[in-house]
């Protein structure tokens, strides 16, 4: 495994939980690297259903060390519920920090979310309002706070200051009342107490992790169609799910980061809005829906759904530097006669291209169909290759060539154990 990164390959939503539970069974440590407590990672195991947001999917396992990475923002109420639901479910919280680095999400980063949105109007991006687009937004402009702002208070106070002065008057051209500082000063000793022991430095552990080739899995939040860089800008989340923002993100040279695994549904969802080329609007897209259960982990909106992007998932290979593919949800397509797959896009003009054009343009695409039969037969308790359907196998081969990606796994159910190496023993 060495230093392996898991990341969303599509509209977010693919299964990363899922698969670094897996994964993280092997692992010494799990590592967040970007976004905060917008994701919703769902993990099935022994333990019970968990939908974490912003805990590291590893923390099932008691051997592994679980970091919240410098590149992410960090609401700290929301941890401590999550940490608060973890033990009450007899999971051990113990090897939980997080880095002095990463930024927190305040009570007035939520606030501006939604003022800022509804501001939009018709152009809403449609975001998860947990405060991600303020706080990054801070961070660059250079009045974020810092988890390990904490542990100081006259230095912590002097920067809250600068912050609330620019956050009010904001605040005052949208008519909501103003913030004090004390109101924040209280909420921060809270937290101090509940969780200043967490806040940690982790460059020399994880030096010494790396060094001597310790298993490492970073776990990525939202997919490559959401990057603030190479996602569909301005519909897109504030921060890098790309696997290349991995080392930055966590903060060890690039060159140690060995493998980026890509996941992806069978198919498609995205939530917010935004262009998505293969959506389904009919009796299919709602099939799907049903069958997949896609209702958001954070904020419970129907997903939107639609056949697999195979020039989606090609550009996510290449911005995303993917190595693997891990397909999941395959079960869902069990009740399809015909499955369909998007592998290239017209364009208004009436010429077809497989690479990804910029939004704009991406709003008036019509996808290139390749038909594929259906397998109609339940594919949730296979284990080996062999025990999947003809049919399933070659849909999963031809996903692989479209993608140009080798496909390592094949994920039949949101079990742990519902999972197919996609290889024959
Ligand atoms: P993440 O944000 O990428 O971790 O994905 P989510 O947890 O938001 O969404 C994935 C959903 O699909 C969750 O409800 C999972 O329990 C479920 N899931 C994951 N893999 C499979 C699979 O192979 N089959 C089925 N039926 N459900 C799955
Ligand atoms: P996981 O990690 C799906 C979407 C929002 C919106 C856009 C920006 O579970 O895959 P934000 O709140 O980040 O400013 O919203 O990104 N979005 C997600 N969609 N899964 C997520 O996380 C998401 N996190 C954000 O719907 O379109
Ligand atoms: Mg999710």
């Amino acid at each position: 495994m060495a230093v392996t990164a898991v990341v969303g390959a599509q509209w977010g939503d693919e299964g990363k939980g899922r698969v670094v539970d897996y994964l993280a069974q092997d692992a010494r440590w799990v590592i967040r690297y970007q976004g905060g407590d917008n994701a919703g990672h769902t993990v099935v195991n022994e333990h019970g259903t968990f939908r974490l947001h912003i805990v590291p999917s590893g923390i099932f396992n008691p051997e592994t060390r679980c970091l919240v990475g410098a590149g992410t923002v960090v609401n700290p109420d929301t941890l401590l519920e999550e940490i608060d639901a973890l033990q009450k479910a007899g999971v051990s919280t113990e090897n939980l920090y997080v880095d002095r680095r990463a930024h927190i999400i305040f009570p007035y980063h939520r606030i501006l979310d939604d003022l800022r949105e509804s501001a939009r109007g018709e152009g809403a991006i449609g975001t998860t309002k947990r405060g991600i687009g303020p706080a990054y937004a801070h961070k660059a402009a250079r009045i974020g706070i810092r988890m390990g702002d904490l542990l100081n208070e006259e230095w912590l106070k002097g920067r809250l200051e600068q912050a609330l002065t620019s956050v009010n008057r904001e605040l005052s051209t949208y008519g909501h009342p103003q913030i004090p500082l004390g109101e924040i000063m209280e909420k921060v000793h809270f937290w101090r107490k509940q969780m200043g022991h967490r806040v940690v430095d982790p460059v020399p552990m994880l030096k010494a992790a790396i060094g001597e080739e310790e298993p490492v899995l970073l776990e990525g939040q939202l997919g490559v169609m959401r990057d603030l860089d190479w996602g569909e800008y301005p519909f897109v989340t504030s921060s890098n799910p790309v696997g290349g923002y991995g080392p930055v993100g966590v903060g060890f040279p690039s060159w140690r980061l060995s493998e980026i695994w890509g996941v992806a549904k069978a198919y498609t969802t995205a939530v917010g809005a935004g262009p998505f080329p293969a959506e389904l609007t009919d009796e299919s897209g709602d099939i799907l829906r049903a069958r997949g259960n896609e209702y958001g982990a954070t904020t419970g909106r129907p997903r939107r759904t639609g056949w697999f992007d195979a020039v989606a998932i090609k550009y996510a290979a290449w911005t995303g530097g993917l190595t693997d593919i891990v397909i999941t949800k395959l079960d869902v397509l069990d009740a399809f006669p015909e499955i369909k797959v998007a592998v290239a896009y017209r364009l208004p003009d009436g010429s077809v291209t497989r690479e990804m054009p910029d939004t704009w343009m991406l709003e008036h695409v019509e996808p290139v169909w390749e038909s594929h039969p259906g397998w109609e037969t339940d594919t949730s308790d296979a284990r080996r290759w062999e025990d999947l359907p003809l049919n399933a196998r070659e849909y999963i081969r031809r996903l692989e060539d479209l993608s140009g990606v080798p496909i390592v796994y094949v994920s039949v159910g949101p079990e742990r154990g519902q999972i197919v190496p996609a290889r024959e023993r």
